[in-house]
């Protein structure tokens, strides 16, 4: 097998997995898994601007569970690791070195939450690679400074994601994705036209609202709010209401803030 095909094969098989055995999971896999991921990851001047904490402790993952708004993978899943964008140590070096002081502003924040992200999903596809199942919890984001609180981070470090890690106790069947009409383009961007949008999101609609009513407690939410249609949920009160997203944005602007990226 050539190692395009291999790689093909690792992410045609990709699937976010949200049940785990309970079978415990190496640590030495795991961290050849994250070392594998620093290596085969750019990043960004080579500054490695990034920290990964892993969490087994079943009290600091009952906390982590509150904080990721009950998600159950948090507790299900036998390993939790928050990636955090991390200019603290490399501040520390410069200052031990008698350096001039930086990374503590907007711009560090972007380098190293991107490259905190895309370390992440490399490890996402290392840990696959190995068997072992993943999720990533978005929640991160909206509990930030009350997670970096919790797993004692200091200033200039902050979570960006979190996977759950363990070995898969379900199978789901490949979720689709926009076909490459919508989001590929050549040469200049091509604005969608209402028939594009009709084109590249009717699959999506129809099976995404076929396997939300398959619910029994979600079609009746459904019905209670009145949603009809896969766009009308997605900034429904029950998925991405944009007023709470708008305080979740305050909130990440305050974290950032009080942990010295923003001034
Ligand atoms: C940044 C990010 C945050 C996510 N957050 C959550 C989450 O909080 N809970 C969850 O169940 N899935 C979460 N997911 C998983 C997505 O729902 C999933 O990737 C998507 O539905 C496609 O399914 P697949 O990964 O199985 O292909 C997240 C994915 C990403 C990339």
């Amino acid at each position: 097998m050539t190692d395009a095909d291999a790689v093909h094969r690792l992410l045609q098989a990709h699937r976010s997995i949200r049940s785990f055995r309970q079978d415990p999971v190496d640590d030495a896999l795991v961290d050849a898994s994250l070392i594998d991921a620093l290596q085969g990851s750019s990043s960004s001047g080579n500054l490695n601007m990034v920290s990964v904490i892993k969490t087994r402790d079943e009290g600091l993952r009952r906390q982590l569970h509150t904080l990721h708004g009950e998600q159950d993978m948090i507790l299900q899943a036998p390993l939790l690791l928050t990636f955090c964008a991390d200019t603290h140590r490399t501040r520390t070096w410069l200052a031990q070195r008698g350096a001039r002081l930086g990374f503590s502003d907007l711009v560090s924040w972007h380098v190293a939450s991107f490259d905190a992200m895309i370390i992440a999903q490399t490890a996402a596809l290392a840990l696959e690679s190995r068997g072992l199942g993943i999720c990533y919890m978005g929640t991160t984001l909206f509990s930030m400074a009350a997670i970096a609180a919790l797993l004692d981070c200091p200033d200039h470090v902050l979570p960006v994601t979190t996977l759950v890690v363990g070995w898969p106790d379900e199978a789901p069947a490949q979720r689709d994705r926009l076909p490459a009409s919508a989001w590929i383009h050549d040469e200049r961007y091509q604005r969608p036209d209402a028939a594009s949008i009709e084109r590249d999101f009717r699959d999506r609609d129809e099976r995404g609202k076929a396997r939300y009513l398959a619910v029994p407690h979600m079609a009746e939410q459904w019905q209670a709010l009145g949603i009809d249609s896969l766009a009308h949920y997605y900034t429904s009160p029950i998925k991405y209401d944009p007023d709470v997203f708008a305080e979740f944005s305050a909130d990440i602007e305050r974290a950032l803030r009080r942990n010295g990226f923003l001034a």
